[in-house]
């Protein structure tokens, strides 16, 4: 063995995405071959604070590769260093990140492995800064971590979208109607970039470019003036018109990121109505895109990354996010990622490409 660690952990944090499992078991099979003891934190950085811990084996992680989800369970609310306590009936929140770190400690654990999206990475490198050797594996559908071509889960959602893009096409084309299909991505266009280009939509809104309303309503005419006599529109949840805001559908308290994103796909959809008289439809594909059996991208996009994870912990380098960049799998620095994002840029090539055949992008 290359280093002293003995005794590792797994944690998986903040919403789910397909190639989670995936990625435990590659980590686990390549730590166990290696002849470390691995355990799973169950429900993200609040198993930790609770001491929720179970051993995995060859055995737990056995048949779990195209499951969706993750085994071990997830939450993007828990953060240790603003941790939710029960003090005379009243919610308080209190530093438990010392108390975390000694759960850990008096199980032997020596080093950690989280898989999580921006907010669990913040938390991961707070810890490493604490001292914890940690390494990270980028998990988003939205894939707006920065630093990585790719995060695992975004390969799923695209495909996802695109199918329900394709669906959205024969009933818009059938009625004749405007089809608007509201997808995820938080601030980042990424997701309705990519199936709006797979799926053939006319009109790709995203966070990145604030949309006017009257281009959107040209491209419809001008489509119906060619005799087509429906149109098909892909809007991420953060994009919002010019002059406009951001729509935001909840609060939710005690989590990361409170701000929970949606409704602007219907607002769109009205007014379209309004402006045009064609009959338009939103439909919000939510949840879906996260859900189920990742495709065989993400599958072997998670494998890497959990092997890579592994080998990071094997040659005793922490601090440390693997990322995909040309296609190979690399390391950054995990506080480099804090309080960076990464969004679709204008030069963007397949921004480019859609505006070259025609696809309006709102502006
Ligand atoms: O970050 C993944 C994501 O699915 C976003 O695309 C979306 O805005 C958010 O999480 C939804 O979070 P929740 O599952 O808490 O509603």
């Amino acid at each position: 063995m290359d280093n002293k660690v003995k005794t590792i952990a797994i944690l998986t944090g903040g919403g789910d995405a397909p190639g989670l499992n995936a990625v435990i078991r590659a980590v686990v099979r390549t730590a166990l071959g290696r002849g470390l003891a691995v355990w799973g934190i169950k429900n993200g950085f609040g198993g930790m604070v609770e001491n929720k811990m179970i051993q995995l084996t060859d055995e737990s992680v056995a048949g779990i590769l195209p499951r969706g989800g993750t085994m071990l369970g997830t939450t993007n609310r828990d953060n240790p260093f603003s941790y939710p306590q029960t003090e005379a009936g009243e919610i308080v929140y209190k530093d438990m990140s010392a108390h975390a770190l000694d759960n850990l400690r008096q199980a032997g654990i020596e080093a950690l492995v989280v898989i999580g999206g921006d907010g669990t990475l913040k938390i991961a490198a707070e810890f490493y800064q604490m001292g914890l050797p940690v390494v990270a594996v980028p998990k988003t559908i939205d894939n707006d971590i920065p630093d990585t071509e790719r995060t695992f889960g975004f390969d799923t959602a695209v495909g996802v979208a695109t199918d329900a893009l394709d669906r959205l096409h024969t009933t818009a084309e059938s009625h004749h109607r405007v089809m608007v299909l509201e997808v995820m991505g938080r601030y980042a266009g990424w997701i309705a970039l990519h199936a709006g280009l797979a799926g053939g939509a006319d009109c790709i809104l995203i966070p990145e470019i604030p949309f006017n309303t009257e281009s959107v309503i040209a491209k419809i005419k001008e489509r119906q003036l060619r005799g087509r006599q429906f149109s098909l529109i892909v809007i991420a949840e953060g994009a919002y018109a010019q002059g406009g805001e951001i729509s935001i559908a909840r609060i939710v308290e005690g989590s990361h990121e409170k701000v929970r994103l949606g409704g602007i796909g219907e607002k769109l959809a009205r007014q379209i109505e309004a402006l045009t008289g064609m009959e338009s439809r939103c439909t919000v594909l939510g949840h879906v895109q996260r859900g189920g059996t990742p495709t065989a991208f993400d599958r072997v996009l998670s494998t890497r990354y959990g092997v890579a994870a592994a080998q990071c912990i094997l040659e005793g380098a922490f601090g440390i996010m693997v990322a995909l960049q040309k296609n190979q799998i690399i390391r950054v620095p995990i506080v480099d990622i804090a309080g960076k994002a990464n969004n679709v840029t204008i030069d963007n090539e397949l921004l480019i490409a859609g505006r070259a055949i025609g696809i309006c992008f709102g502006d």
